[in-house]
């Protein structure tokens, strides 16, 4: 079936965090929302299918997992990734933020040491703060126009308080798909310093054409008792509304404290909509997944291209994985306050501002191309229409 992602669909309405949340964060219900990472494609029809026939089944009580649910997720890491998962090691989440958080107080002790590599996905500091752990940031260097993380500091910043890595692979916000090599490195030092690392690995199936996803767990498999990995169907179907993700620990005295946790915070059963979305996406959805590929790597070309050709001084960076793009205003000179000040006041969109990603990220925007084409290109017109004229310092 070939399915249409051109197709404008109004979300208004619908209570939409990307679309209406505008109104209440910005006082604005006219910004062009293109921050949050949820796309603006409609989902694939299996799953509206899977829902719609277990909603007519009238009885929507508390839910376990069905082996359809453990087969789904085996099989899609062994096709997608070769990765031998063994369906003991999945535990149901309602989500990844709340998993991190979990793994963070199953794992560690108030005042233990966790590190992350920033600019990088704002809930993991907040994971380890809001639990009272100490945040230890080991921030990514920009070297030519890809980032890379920096592995001799992280071995200095690593002492015996520090317990736990939270790595973002593939990594939001600066589009880098981890290459083996450099995942490798990362394993060693972390076998070594004895670290337990937390994999959200929610973008893996979001990997430009060329490149390619490793789980870290398959690729050290000498390691797998110290990961925990996190995977999900809701940014690769667009299902983040369903609160479903998979989270895979090989240890079982780990998985057991985890699973306490969570019982302990009362998020461990299955949302049944969820359940039946996942399963239906990883099992008959793999064709909408493969155009959807194409069509972000479409939106990749057009939007580097539309930037080159109208505001070469914003500079983008390579878009390895993840349907979301780090762009560099810093030759404009302006602050932050100034460019998110232009972006939303005047041209009308909202990004997300780099800094709420930590690290050196002062000058650089979030931008989410998971959009219509038609959209993509009247979000950049307003962009460029508002920084066009500005003076650039170099
Ligand atoms: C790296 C990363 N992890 C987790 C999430 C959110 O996960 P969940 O909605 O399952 O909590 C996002 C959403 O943007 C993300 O980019």
């Amino acid at each position: 079936m070939n399915y249409n992602f051109d197709r404008v669909i109004d979300r208004r309405g619908t209570g939409s965090l990307k679309w209406e949340y505008g109104a209440i964060a910005h006082g604005a219900d006219d910004l062009l929302p293109m921050w949050v990472a949820d796309m603006d494609f409609e989902v694939a029809s299996p799953i509206v299918e899977a829902i719609v026939s277990r909603a007519r089944h009238p009885l929507y009580g508390y839910t376990l997992w069905k082996d359809s649910y453990y087969d789904a997720v085996v099989q899609w890491m062994k096709r997608r990734f070769d990765w031998d998962v063994a369906k003991d090691w999945i535990v149901y989440s309602p989500g990844i933020v709340p998993a991190v958080n979990l793994a963070v107080q199953a794992f560690t002790r108030p005042g233990d040491r966790v590190v992350i590599q920033p600019p990088v996905y704002y809930p993991f500091a907040n994971a380890v703060l809001n639990n009272g752990r100490q945040l230890v940031n080991n921030p990514l260097v920009l070297a030519g126009d890809r980032y890379r993380m920096n592995f001799d500091q992280l071995e200095e910043v690593i002492d015996s308080r520090t317990k736990m890595m939270i790595l973002c692979s593939p990594h939001n916000p600066v589009g880098r798909v981890w290459e083996p090599e450099e995942l490798l490195r990362l394993a060693e030092i972390c076998r070594k310093k004895n670290l337990i690392v937390v994999a959200d690995e929610i973008h893996g199936d979001l990997v430009m054409r060329g490149h390619r996803h490793t789980p870290l767990a398959a690729l050290a498999p000498e390691m797998k008792d110290m990961i925990v990995t996190c995977t999900a169907p809701s940014k690769t179907f667009n299902l983040a509304g369903l609160q479903a993700a998979n989270i895979m620990i090989a240890n079982e005295e780990m998985r057991e404290r985890y699973i306490v946790a969570s019982r302990n915070c009362g998020v461990w059963l299955g949302n049944i909509f969820g359940l039946e979305a996942l399963t239906a996406a990883y099992s008959r959805c793999e064709d909408w997944l493969e155009q959807l590929l194409d069509y972000l790597g479409g939106n990749d070309q057009f939007f580097r291209r539309f930037m080159a050709d109208h505001l070469p001084a914003a500079r983008v960076l390579p878009l390895e994985g993840t349907y979301l793009a780090w762009m560099d205003f810093r030759a404009f000179g302006y602050s932050d306050d100034e460019l998110d000040e232009l972006l939303l006041n005047k041209a009308k969109v909202w990004l997300d501002r780099g800094t709420l990603f930590g690290g050196p990220s002062s000058g650089f925007q979030r931008i989410n191309i998971a959009c219509p084409r038609s959209l993509l290109q009247e979000g950049l017109e307003r962009i460029v229409g508002c920084l066009g004229g500005a003076d650039v310092r170099n």
